[in-house]
This record gives structure tokens, C-alpha cells and sequence, in this order.
């Protein structure tokens, strides 16, 4: 696909989040928050204690602190010290230290996946592996919800983001990004335009709730 161009590494993007951690919850949550609104989306489609997990978890607040009351979650972020500050945060929750595209969880596994945020800072070239990996763990009948960037935009660097250190974000339209759920098995039930939020590099997003089919 045209447009991209070489972005940060991922070590360059977890040391910027590893800068972040002790300020996170506090930034993140100061705002209009629907992320906890479109986690009890998910209720319908998994049952209590069903292994659930969240890429890009950060602190694990609120969206893994929620899951983790009603699910058996699993929370996985690059950043070393996010994951730190989740496992003191949430003790009796599960947390991987490790990065989203190479992660691995057993096929039909998982009662869902959740990931507000993340796929906006990977590499865009990524997204289409990530969600056909993503739709393997899911058993049929489970769900998607997160989000992508709302317009095509090629990789895009901020050099100094939060005074923190580089950031980047990319991602595709929305008939790339349902054309990707569609080769994933994921039928979208909902896809909502939201933003843009400082939290996304001001850039509009699109929240989607997607179902695994067969
Ligand atoms: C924009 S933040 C969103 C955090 C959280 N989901 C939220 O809603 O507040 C993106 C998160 O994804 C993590 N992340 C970025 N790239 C990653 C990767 N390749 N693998 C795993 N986590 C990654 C970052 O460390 C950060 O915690």
C-alpha cells in the first residue's frame, strides 16, 4: 500500500510509554472516557471467567481492571514499566511484557480480544497480520472491540510527544480496515466515528465491535 514509510521501532515506542507510566491513568482518564461503556459490549457474547485478552493493556485502567472483576484476563503491553505498574495495580490479574505482533494464544482460545489504542501506534503494515492472528484466538462467537485510525494515514511521527520521547501512529480507511476483519472471520456488529483525542495523536478514530464468525 502507498504511503509507508519507515516509522519508529517498537523499543523506540516502549521507551516512550516506559517514560509515561507513572502519569498514565491520570492522563488518560482525564476526560470523557467510553471505554468502559463499550467493554459492556462485550457482555452478551462472553461468559463470566472466559480467558479474555487486552493488547496494549497499559496499567491495566480501567479497561483490565473491568475485565479482570468479570473475566480470566490477560493483559499484554510492550512497555516493561506499564506492565510493572498493572501487576501492582491489579496483583491477581495476568500480565505479559511483550509485543502485540508476536504474541501467540492457542486458535479458538479466547472469549475476546480488546485493544483501544494500540493499533494505532503500530506500523499499519502490521494491522492486517495482527487481526488475522487476532481472529484465530477468538472461538467462534467471540468478540473484537478496539480501535484504529478513522482516515488512511501513512505513518506519522510526532519527535517529542507528552515530553516523553517519539511517538507514531498510522493506520487505514475504513473498507481497508473491514476488508482486514472480513479475511479475519469478523463480522462488525458496530463501528463508531470517534475523537480525534490527544490520546490518538488527534487524529478521528473508529471503535469497532466485531464477532467471530463460524
Ligand atoms: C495509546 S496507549 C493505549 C493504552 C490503553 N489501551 C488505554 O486505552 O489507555 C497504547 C498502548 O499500547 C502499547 N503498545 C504500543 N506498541 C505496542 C506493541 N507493539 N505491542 C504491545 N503493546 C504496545 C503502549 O505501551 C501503550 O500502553
Amino acid at each position: 500500500m502507498a504511503g509507508d514509510t519507515a516509522t519508529l521501532t517498537v523499543a523506540d515506542i516502549a521507551a516512550t510509554y516506559d517514560t509515561l507510566a507513572s502519569t498514565w491513568d491520570r492522563w488518560s482518564t482525564g476526560r470523557p472516557d467510553a471505554r468502559p461503556e463499550w467493554v459492556r459490549r462485550i457482555e452478551p457474547f462472553v461468559g463470566a471467567r472466559e480467558p479474555v485478552v487486552e493488547l496494549g493493556c497499559a496499567t491495566g485502567v480501567p479497561v483490565g481492571r473491568q475485565l479482570a472483576d468479570r473475566y480470566r484476563y490477560i493483559g499484554v503491553d510492550v512497555s516493561r514499566r506499564m506492565i510493572e505498574r498493572a501487576g501492582e495495580l491489579l496483583p491477581a490479574a495476568a500480565f505479559t511484557c511483550a509485543d502485540a505482533t508476536a504474541v501467540r494464544f492457542p486458535g479458538q482460545s479466547l472469549g475476546a480480544v480488546a485493544a483501544f489504542g494500540l493499533f494505532p501506534n503500530l506500523d499499519r503494515t502490521c494491522h492486517a497480520a495482527l487481526v488475522t492472528e487476532l481472529g484465530r484466538w477468538l472461538r467462534p462467537g467471540g468478540v473484537f472491540v478496539g480501535s484504529f485510525t478513522a482516515l488512511d494515514v501513512p505513518p506519522r511521527v510526532a519527535p517529542e510527544w507528552l515530553g516523553a520521547g517519539p511517538m507514531q501512529w498510522s493506520g487505514y480507511a475504513a473498507d481497508i480496515d473491514a476488508q482486514m476483519l472480513a479475511a479475519a472471520g469478523l463480522d462488525v456488529l458496530d463501528a463508531v466515528v470517534r475523537g480525534p483525542e490527544p490520546v490518538d495523536g488527534d487524529l478521528p478514530t473508529v471503535w469497532y465491535l466485531a464477532r467471530r464468525v463460524g
